[in-house]
């Protein structure tokens, strides 16, 4: 399946499916000296692919985890780029999950003011969501994703065979942004009540094709984030405020953000009881896949705090959510900074 994605200022597709890698890559690299990104997990794991059609090309091995999507690991990728002698016509094939994707985009975005960048992602949270839309970032001073740039990918190179090594709580992360999109989107919503909530791997391929196809609309009505992308945050400011906190994975973080904020939205009547109760079954069902650890959320209250440091909001002391309203309707809802602090200490002991 390919989806075009025409946005203001590029042109790009995504190519999903068994044989895209084959059909795909050998294409894209053809022509010119190319360096791909990828990171220890991924290039453990799948040595033989880079082996079998990456031969020649730059190779950077990134170590693994979001701690080190920074400025050293940017500066030496960059450094590394210059000194292969990279040409504005070279590619950077991003191999990998969010991380990979999000840090791979900006060394593209950034490099000779541009060059082109195609993402594979092999994670299902990637697929579904981080190497789609053209966000790339680092993390800096503690918050998420504060430094970056906006930058199309040519292409995304989306094969399932990734997800054939991908372990449980990676899977569970990746649940945790297809359920995001429940929110919002009927397609999904329909996919998840149609199993109950019972999200299984054989499920995949059509869980990545609705998020993505809902995703690239989104993003080709409103690439810069100034109205409808909010709705892909769903979950995403509690979210990011428990993933400083706790150290939890994105996705896990977002299940929870997504299930304190759609609590929050039916307590204060922005989402409808009923529609909301369904949509918490599906996050229940995700959060209890890898066995449903519960954090010690004790200090909830106190890491609400870090919500306020969310770019979604607006520093007048509000704290914005976007948050699932009905059935397929989605909606901002904001809340004074104490208040939320307020909530959340007291839905901890409730969680
Ligand atoms: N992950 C949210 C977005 O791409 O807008």
């Amino acid at each position: 399946m390919v989806i075009d994605v025409k946005t203001s200022s590029a042109t790009g597709k995504i190519d999903i499916g068994e044989d895209v890698i084959a059909r795909r890559l050998p294409y894209l690299l053809q022509g010119q000296k190319n360096f791909v990104l990828t990171d220890t997990n991924v290039y453990a794991l799948h040595r033989p692919f880079f082996e079998k059609w990456m031969q020649g090309e730059e190779l950077f091995v990134l170590p693994a985890g979001e701690e080190h999507k920074n400025f050293q690991s940017l500066q030496a990728i960059l450094e590394r780029m210059a000194a292969a002698g990279l040409k504005r016509t070279s590619r950077l094939f991003a191999v990998g999950g969010g991380v990979v994707g999000d840090i791979g985009g900006l060394c593209a975005a950034l490099y000779m003011r541009g060059i082109d960048c195609v993402q594979i992602p092999t994670t299902l949270l990637a697929m579904v969501d981080s190497s789609v839309g053209g966000k790339t970032a680092i993390d800096v001073a503690g918050v998420k994703n504060i430094v970056g740039a906006f930058h199309q990918p040519i292409e995304v190179l989306i094969d399932p065979m990734f997800l054939g090594t991908l372990p449980e709580r990676e899977w569970k992360c990746g649940i945790g942004e297809v359920v995001k999109y429940a929110a919002m989107d009927r397609h999904t919503f329909d996919a998840l009540a149609a199993v109950d909530g019972n999200i299984t791997k054989d499920l995949a391929v059509g869980l990545i094709e609705n998020s993505v196809r809902y995703k690239a609309g989104v993003v080709e009505r409103d690439e810069k984030e100034t109205g409808e992308r909010k709705c892909l945050n769903v979950g995403h400011t509690t979210g990011h405020a428990i993933e400083l906190t706790y150290g939890l994975s994105h996705g896990e973080s977002v299940l929870w953000g997504m299930k304190i904020e759609t609590l929050l939205a039916i307590e204060a009547g922005v989402c409808n009881p009923a529609h909301g109760a369904r949509l918490l079954q599906f996050v229940d069902k995700a959060l209890a896949l890898d066995g449903g650890e519960k954090p010690d959320f004790s200090n909830l209250g106190a890491a609400a705090g870090k919500a306020s440091l969310d770019k979604k909001n607006t520093g007048d002391g509000n704290v914005v959510m976007s948050v699932a309203k009905d059935y397929g309707e989605w909606t901002l809802f904001t809340l004074p900074l104490p208040q939320y602090v307020q909530a959340l200490t007291e839905l901890a002991k409730k969680l």
